[in-house]
Parts: structure tokens; sequence; C-alpha cells
């Protein structure tokens, strides 16, 4: 199949453009590179595969759409900070929800039908039951879940006005590396647990400061579910089998477990063989205490399951990139 990724300069557009490239489709990668890289790009699809445009130029979109003969959009581009989409509202409003229906616009016109999209389990807000299932409240604490769950709702809209076709993938802690060590996460600014730690080990940071440690917890630090970035993009792979007319269709993708921040700090330690400090910081505001996912759905509709069902395993890839690429990808 021919296949559009936006945002696939980004960490898991790159590994998805990968995923799929393996699967013998046709990949070409929409991006700003705003927060992507090029080098990415290069190392999956191609740089002859990449526009650097906007989602906001309609018309790009449009003409490479039809110029590539596009039969399916993965739709990855946006702005992911939680603490950025609180400080710069508009910001983000205007890339995730003004961004998305710019695309949406261009499919129309070039009768593309087909389209699946990254969600969050931020558009859960803080639920008060775990595991989370797609039924629940959809009832976002932060600018970037009312974006994503903004962009959800034009969704829904535009499938009750066409025979638009989508799956809206509703991801939660993505983490991990590439297994060759060639793709990876490299953010700037940098504000993932996982990376972070490491970069304490690689004598990038002096100590990891953990936000809270007095959480309704068994050890008091915060539960999230860990999943890895390649498990991510096979999902993306199983929802092309069930997209159907007139159906946005959400799936969580989750490990279905928790694990703590220590836990992490644990498995850090131990991959990397440094003693990595920590100390105990003040909380976050609006951080709950646990979040994992009920995957049951994914796992029974899209046929999907992890194959990185620990979190030492999800480290030892994370690992493996950012030792060997220090830098990220300037480090070459
Ligand atoms: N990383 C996570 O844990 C996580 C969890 C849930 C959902 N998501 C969602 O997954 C998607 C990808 O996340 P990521 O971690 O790979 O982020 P990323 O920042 O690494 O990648 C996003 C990519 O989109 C591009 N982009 C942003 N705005 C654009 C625009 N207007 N036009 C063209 N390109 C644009 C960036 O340059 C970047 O390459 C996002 O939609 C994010 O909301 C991520």
């Amino acid at each position: 199949m021919n296949i559009l990724i936006t945002g696939g300069a980004g960490y898991i557009g790159s590994h998805t453009a990968r995923a799929l490239l393996e699967q013998g489709h046709k990949v070409c990668v929409f991006d700003n590179l705003s927060r992507g890289h090029k080098e990415a790009v290069q190392r999956t699809v191609g740089l002859e595969q990449l526009t650097i445009a906007s989602l906001h130029d309609t018309d790009r979109l449009t003409q490479v759409l039809l110029s590539e003969g596009i039969e399916l959009v993965i739709h990855l581009a946006a702005f992911a900070l939680v603490g950025e989409s609180q400080t710069r509202p508009e910001m983000y409003f205007r890339n995730n929800v003004l961004g998305s229906q710019s695309l949406l616009s261009a499919m129309n016109q070039a009768n593309v039908h087909k389209l699946i999209v990254s969600s969050t389990t931020a558009v859960y807000g803080t639920p008060r039951q775990m595991p989370i299932t797609e039924s629940f409240e959809r009832a976002p604490v932060n600018q970037y879940g009312r974006t994503k769950l903004e962009m959800e709702l034009s969704l829904e809209h535009a499938v009750s006005q066409s025979d638009l076709a989508v799956v809206a993938l509703r991801y939660f802690n993505a983490a991990g590396a590439h297994p060759n060590g060639d793709l990876g996460e490299d953010h700037h600014p940098e504000t993932h647990l996982i990376p972070i730690t490491l970069q304490v080990a690689l004598g990038q940071r002096e100590q990891l400061e953990i936000f809270g440690d007095d959480y309704a917890t068994p050890d008091g630090t915060c539960v999230r579910d860990y999943v890895h970035v390649c498990d991510l993009a096979s999902a993306h792979i199983c929802a092309m089998d069930v997209l159907s007319s007139g159906k946005v269709q959400y799936f969580n993708i989750g490990t279905g477990a928790g694990t703590s921040v220590s836990e992490v700090l644990d498995a850090c330690r131990k991959v990397s063989g440094h003693p990595i400090p920590s100390v105990a910081g003040i909380r976050r505001s609006g951080d709950p205490d646990i979040l994992y996912a009920d995957n049951s759905k994914a796992v029974s509709e899209l046929k999907w399951s992890p194959k990185y069902t620990s979190i030492e395993q999800i480290v030892e890839t994370a690992w493996k990139w950012h030792s060997e690429s220090p830098s990220g990808y300037r480090s070459g």
C-alpha cells in the first residue's frame, strides 16, 4: 500500500516508517522537522521520500497525496509536551487541532479515505479506576489532552459526513528504541523518564529528580504503562486490517501493566551498570498516582500484543541507542 506518515521524522514516526517498509509498503514522510530529525528519515524511508512542510499547508499535503498515489495516512505530527501545552495553549491548539483539520481537508480533496491517528492516554485525564478501558469518560486535565480530544471529536464529525475510515490509537508511555540501535528518542528538551535517567548514567546529568515519592502506590512513586516504540509501530500495521468506513475506532495501546518510577530507575541501574544517583523532589501538579491500560480490545480486535513485556527489555534497547549515540542523531 502507498502510505503517508505525518510526523515520520519523529520518535514514533520513524519506528513506524521502518516497520511499514519491512512489510513491503511504499512509505512517504511529511514533516516540517520542527521536532523531528532528517537523519531518522535517512535511516528509514530515505530523504527522497521526505516532504519538508507543515500540516497547515493544505495544498502541499493534497499535492503529495495525489502525486504519490497515497491510499492511507498515518497521522502522528503533533506537539506532545504536557508542560509546554499548559504554557502555550494556543500553539498546541493550532498545531494539533487545526493541523489535523488541514489534513482532513487535504484527504477529502485527494479522495483518500483511510486514516490511522495517534491519540493518547491524556484524553482520559485522571480516571478513578484502573485499568483504563476505551469506554472511560474523556476528561483531559491538560491542554495537550484537550487538543487530542478535539482531534478525536473532529474525526467523529468527519466520519459522519463521509466514507472516511479512522482508527485512533491511544498510546500509553512510548519507550525504548529500535533494537538495531540506529533509531531512538531524541527530544529537546527531553521530558521522558527513561532517556533522562540514562542521561545520568552517561554523565550528562548529575542525578535523577523523582517528582514525588508519596503517591498512593506500593513504593510511593508514580506508576505508568511503558510500551515499547516497536510495539507501538506494529499496532499501526494491525490497525490497517480493521479500518472500516464511517467509523472512528479507538484502541488503547499499552502493555496492560504498570511500572513505578523506582522500578524504572532500578532497571536503568541494572542495565547500564551505573549507580544513577537520585533525589526525591516535589510532586508535579496533575500527575495521577497510577495509569495503565486495559489493552484487551487491541489484543482481541487488532490481534496486537506487545513483544516487550518487561521494563528491563525496554531499557536495554534504550541503553543501546543512548550509549551508542549519546548526542542523539547529532552523534552521526
Ligand atoms: N511519545 C509518547 O509517549 C506519546 C504518547 C501518546 C501519544 N503520542 C503521540 O504520538 C505522536 C508522535 O509522538 P512522538 O513522541 O514521536 O513525537 P515527536 O515530537 O518525536 O514527533 C512528532 C513529529 O511531528 C512533526 N511535526 C510537529 N508538528 C508538525 C506540523 N505542523 N507539520 C509537520 N510536522 C510536524 C515534528 O517535526 C516531529 O518530527 C504525537 O501525535 C503524540 O501526541 C506520543
